[in-house]
């Protein structure tokens, strides 16, 4: 596929109103996707476990109107929100070579997370991603060809994918690659599903999220991912993750614990390692994080376990482990690690099947 076999050529006019409801979850990545080019495309490929409970859940209600510029409104949590109002801008002119209708109708997008607002979790992911199905919805109605699930799937993530990189990861479940490479079945344009050899190791995997601080982060993603033009490290990283890619493939078939403990947590260092080595510099990681680190390698090593960790841009900890751990996982982290986050707060979750379809 390219990018302008997405655009919706023929469609009908004639819809006055409607209104459509999905929910959307985060997605953790093993494999990092950090720098990218024009166009949101990225520089190398990442995998990830799409999770159940960290969830946006969006409702997107279009009204016919006369005018031809962006009219929209942004509820949060019930309330008029100016502040998501940009970024939805960005996102809306980035896809409106796609989905032609965007201005032909006003928009009302409520929205709400079932995580707490400022917890540090990227919402980003979650959030463009079921704003991105929303749209696709209306297309489905709107199109005078059938539009399959298939290709309902590829463009949402496609669409998804314009309005944060990430979020291309968040449609489906429960392993989810995006980027051009050697190993697997791959688009730069959106993320596919998985489809490799996956061990029953990794059924259920678990992810608890611990929120070491939930103030809002020094740099963005978006910011991060400009410093790998000119990294004085980016090929190599770039040439690593195809590598991690491959290995982590074999990994997931043959149901390697330790394998994938190894090349997930090398993983994470490696981005803030990133971080570290830019110009400007700068670190995302806090005291707690380290003193979580540490515990995590002092637990695996002392009890025999497979439980490791990852992070994404910032500083909360998400702690990884095979389901037959959980119960000692979680009084591991309720005795040790609880201290470590902001008011004893970490939340709870599992990889997940994707987003899903509320009302239409
Ligand atoms: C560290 O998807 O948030 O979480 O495309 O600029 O919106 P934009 O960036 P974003 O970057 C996420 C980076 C990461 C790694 C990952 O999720 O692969």
């Amino acid at each position: 596929m390219k990018a302008e076999d997405f655009i919706l050529k023929n469609y009908n006019s004639s819809v006055e109103s409607g209104s459509v409801k999905w929910e959307s979850p985060s997605n953790i990545a093993l494999i990092k996707y950090w720098g990218k080019k024009e166009n949101q495309i990225p520089e190398n490929p990442s995998i990830s476990f799409t999770l159940s409970n960290c969830k946006t859940i969006t409702k997107l209600t279009y009204t016919k109107k006369e005018t031809k510029d962006f009219s929209f409104d942004v509820y949060f949590e019930g309330e008029q929100n100016e502040a998501f109002k940009p970024k939805i801008q960005t996102f809306f002119e980035r896809i409106e070579a796609y989905v032609p209708f965007l201005r032909e109708y006003h928009f009302k997008i409520e929205t709400s997370n079932t995580f707490p607002h400022s917890s540090g979790i990227a919402s980003s992911a979650s959030g463009m991603s079921a704003l991105a199905l929303c749209l696709m919805s209306i297309e489905r109605s709107l199109s005078v060809v059938e539009v399959t699930d298939k290709a309902f799937y590829q463009k949402a993530s496609f669409l998804a994918r314009l309005g944060s990189g990430s979020a291309c990861r968040s449609i489906e479940g429960e392993l989810v690659v995006w980027g051009q490479n050697e190993s697997t079945e791959s688009s730069d344009l959106y993320g596919i599903k998985f489809e490799g050899e996956v061990h029953s190791n990794f059924n259920n995997y678990q992810d608890t999220i611990l929120l070491v601080d939930k103030g809002e982060k020094q740099v963005s993603s978006t910011v991060g991912h400009k410093l790998m033009f000119g990294h004085p490290f980016a090929q190599q990283r770039f040439a690593q993750a195809h590598d991690n890619l491959a290995k982590l493939k074999a990994v997931l078939a043959s149901g390697d614990l330790q394998g994938f403990v190894k090349i997930v947590e090398s993983e994470a260092l490696t981005l803030h390692a990133m971080m570290m080595t830019s110009m400007p510099y700068f670190i995302l990681m806090k005291p707690n994080t380290l003193e979580i680190i540490n515990k995590i390698w002092k637990y695996r090593e002392e009890n025999n376990s497979n439980v490791c960790f990852t992070l994404d841009a910032g500083a909360n900890v998400h702690v990884l482990y095979p389901e037959n751990e959980k119960e000692s996982v979680l009084k591991f982290i309720n005795n040790e690690l609880a201290d470590y986050c902001q008011n004893g707060h970490f939340i709870t979750d599992f990889v997940g099947n994707g987003a899903q379809l509320i009302e239409n």
